[in-house]
């Protein structure tokens, strides 16, 4: 029965409790639309507005990846240990379980493969398409100083406007070819644009010298890309510096599914990104995670995610 004549008088309304709703903590996305802040904080975690974004999108332009043959066999074991998942859609419907609880960051431009200029991308996926694999973010390459530039910011303006009409953010990953420079004046002036331009997250390359610098003239969150394998303690190495550089996080791949333990190296990365932990007693958990023999298990039947 509902209880129309209010005989029971029992509502609070909390006359002397003013109504709050506190800021959206993650760095320059306060002023965004609810949806836009309620994705982002399935990327970062609301904790420490950080994120462990795990990217296996290299397929888009180079084919079977080392380490990503079977995205179904070495990459399910790895998902529950990541914030996000950075996929295609082609390998997030043919290999991904829905039942999965992570955001994903849609990889959105593409067009190119290793064999050709590699600047040369479209945009890859209709919007529609991306809110019907629930998206949580989308994610297209940006050429400075490439040979395509103009085109590669088109893309990055268009998917912006589509991600603002239907609140999902846009992360733009800076691209940098063979003959550009990978220092903080380079950077700084890519991951700079990306965000004027509308990007609610950039990914980047760390930089040993002024990768502070880059991190606070970019009004957005910037997380790093791994870049090529390196032995495990570099990799650790470069994830601390970047987070204590200001980073709000990594996007890695290759230092990731290419170790002999992946397993045991994503929760390195973890401890370093969301536990400040140092990268000796990361590399340290590795080695121990690693001979306990977390790590190389593959994914089975059995094993499937929820
Ligand atoms: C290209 C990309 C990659 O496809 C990928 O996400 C890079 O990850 P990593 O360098 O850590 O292997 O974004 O620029």
């Amino acid at each position: 029965m509902p209880d129309a004549d209010d005989i029971l008088e029992r509502k609070n309304f909390y006359l002397e409790v003013p109504q709050t709703c506190k800021a959206f903590a993650l760095k320059g996305s306060n002023a965004l639309d609810w949806g836009m802040k309620n994705r982002l904080a399935r990327v970062f975690s609301p904790d420490d507005c950080r994120t462990v974004m795990l990217a296996v999108d290299h397929g888009y332009f180079q084919g079977p990846t080392t380490g990503l043959e079977r995205i179904d066999v070495t990459i399910c074991p790895l998902i529950p240990y990541a914030d996000a998942l950075m996929i295609t859609r082609g390998a997030l419907r043919s290999t991904i379980p829905p039942e999965i609880a992570k955001p994903v960051v849609l990889r959105s431009s593409g067009g190119q493969s290793i064999l050709k200029e590699l600047s040369n991308e479209r945009i890859a996926v209709d919007i529609e398409d991306a809110v019907r694999v629930n998206a949580s973010a989308l994610a297209v390459q940006v050429y400075i100083g490439g040979v395509h530039e103009h085109e590669s910011i088109g893309n990055l303006v268009e998917i912006v406007n589509a991600g603002n009409r239907h609140g999902i953010p846009t992360m733009a990953v800076t691209g940098v070819g063979k003959e550009l420079a990978r220092d903080a004046k380079y950077l700084g002036l890519a991951t700079r644009i990306c965000a004027e331009l509308g990007a609610n997250f950039v990914k980047t390359y760390y930089c040993e010298r002024g990768f502070a610098a880059v991190a606070a003239g970019c009004p957005v969150p910037l997380v790093i890309a791994g870049g090529k394998k390196l032995p495990e303690i570099d990799a650790l190495r470069m994830a601390y510096r970047a987070v204590s550089e200001g980073a709000a996080g990594v996007d890695m791949g290759r230092n990731i599914f290419q170790c002999d333990a992946p397993k045991a190296m994503i929760q390195a990365v973890r401890a370093v990104v969301h536990e400040n932990e140092t990268p000796e007693r990361a590399y340290d958990l590795y080695l121990s995670l690693k001979s306990a023999g977390e790590g190389s298990e593959l994914c089975t039947a059995k094993t499937q995610l929820r």
